[in-house]
């Protein structure tokens, strides 16, 4: 504890004092509108986090609308929401008992140690959606999502507080939006404006977090609280990866469709945009493609591998090898069965992107050009739009046209590609598309041979 914290400690007429059945301890945080202390149990000696609230004059219906939501929210039983064990009043001072969760909350931690690896953060954003989710399913939403009100423990455990603690206008950074109060850097549009919320205004708020938990900064953060607002309303979302130009773009769209000023186009569910997000981290980096590609090389290998085995035995035991293969006393004759259809044909039922790209780029690897072409093309098709397979198989799509000769609708993925994908692969794709333009110009059939450096897309023999 800090110098300062214990003069304020001394000066702090409550520490000490008993409320509600709790002995007051010391202080744990304050907010816009209350203040938290540690307190104990007086007869069961249990620790608990105590949560002060004053109501203002003039708020008639807050203390009903406090008790209200506070019933309602110790009905929740979640591995990630803080457990309520009393709530009430005392005197003019509103107060609410719960669970003292050991650790830091997500707002002093972001500002300790800055923005957080994408693995951690879908850790903690992860739990706190599954809070969420619950808590909607019972009816209840939480309207002040906030890294103020995430707690995180041991081992980045997470837990959502101050459900039902009814939201007052407050100085900092909150402001009243008819009965409720959300943080302004959190509040979804409709929030903003007085209209009905639901859920999905929880949606929002919870990705405004995943966003500063990445970026640093809260996603519409300005200079006055007006300005925010007023970006809440009306501006487009940020974009993610100019903030953290490291992490995939595909996390963009993620943070876009959570974002959308309708609840209508967002996400229905936290689970939903969590889900997203994680698949989003997971598509597979430039660096990555290797391990796909030595991936699809072995599976390859092990198909061919076999085909051989079956000549060989088919070339060693003559035609009727089932015959050879049969035991003496055989069991009557089987149906032929029909013979394997051939490996391309089994591999192109895929309806994986992921997948059908994958063997598209080692057949452009293997310089196999036309037996590319329907993988690439059927992997754009089934890819999801916004994902960087997509923009992958694009760009495969319109290299394996080009090295068939077909310049002219080669350029059409090369420069579809060149949109779709991140900028900074513009410098390998761009020399592409000046070749497919330059053998346009020259009528070409057959185009100049690619040098053997080229694109990342024909890369260098596996190390
Ligand atoms: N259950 C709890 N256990 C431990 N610390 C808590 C708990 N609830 C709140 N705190 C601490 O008290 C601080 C103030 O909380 P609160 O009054 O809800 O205001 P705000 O959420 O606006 O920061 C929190 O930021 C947190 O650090
Ligand atoms: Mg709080």
């Amino acid at each position: 504890m800090s110098a300062l914290q214990l003069v304020q400690m001394k000066l702090d007429r409550r520490i000490g004092t008993q409320l509600g059945g709790y002995r007051i301890v010391e202080p744990l945080g304050e907010g816009a509108t209350s203040v938290v202390y540690r307190a104990e149990h007086v007869r069961l000696g249990r620790q608990a986090a105590l949560k002060l609230l004053t109501p203002a004059l003039g708020e008639a219906d807050f203390r009903e609308r406090f008790l209200r939501e506070s019933q309602l929210a110790a009905s929740l039983d979640h591995p990630s929401i803080v457990p309520i064990y009393d709530a009430g009043e005392e005197g003019e001072v509103l107060y609410i008992a719960m669970a003292c969760v050991d650790g830091v909350d997500l707002k002093t931690l972001l500002a300790s140690e800055g923005r957080l690896p994408l693995r951690r953060t879908l850790r903690i954003v992860g739990q706190v959606g599954s809070a969420l989710d619950a808590a909607h399913a019972r009816g209840l939403v939480h309207r002040d999502v906030k890294p103020a009100n995430v707690l995180v423990g041991d081992d980045d455990r997470a837990f959502l507080s101050d459900f039902g603690v009814a939201k007052r206008l407050g100085t900092n950074g909150t402001t009243r939006t008819g009965s409720f109060v959300g943080t302004t850097e959190y509040c979804a549009p409709e929030q903003i404006e007085g209209r009905p919320v639901d859920g999905r205004a929880d949606v929002y708020a919870l990705a405004c977090v995943l966003y500063e938990c990445l970026a640093g900064t809260p996603p519409f953060h300005r200079p006055s609280e007006l300005a925010v607002l007023n970006a809440h309303l009306h501006a487009p979302p940020p974009k993610l990866t100019k903030a953290a130009p490291e992490l995939p773009a595909a996390l963009e769209p993620v943070i876009s469709k959570a974002l959308s000023k309708s609840p209508l186009d967002r996400y229905p569910t936290c689970g939903e945009l969590v889900a997203a997000a994680r698949a989003a981290a997971a598509e597979p980096r430039i660096h990555r493609r290797r391990l796909a590609v030595s991936l699809s090389i072995l599976l390859l290998c092990a198909l061919a591998g076999a085909a051989v085995a079956l000549t060989v035995r088919s070339l060693a035991f003559g035609g009727d090898h089932h015959a050879a293969a049969r035991p003496p006393a055989s069991p009557p004759p089987r149906v032929q069965p029909a013979p394997a259809p051939p490996l391309d044909a089994i591999m192109i039922k895929s309806r994986d992107g992921r997948t059908l790209n994958d063997v598209a780029f080692n057949l452009l690897k293997a310089r196999q050009w036309k037996r590319a072409l329907p993988f690439a093309r059927k992997a754009v098709r089934r890819a999801k739009s916004g994902t960087l397979t997509r923009a992958y198989a694009t760009f495969n799509l319109g290299y394996a046209l080009y090295e068939l000769g077909r310049c002219r609708e080669s350029l059409v993925p090369l420069r579809r590609a060149l949109k779709l994908e991140p900028k900074w692969e513009g410098p390998y794709i761009r020399p592409w598309i000046n070749r497919a333009k330059e053998c346009v110009r020259r009528g070409a059939i057959v185009p100049a041979p690619s040098p053997s450096s080229g694109g990342q897309r024909v890369p260098s023999p596996a190390p």
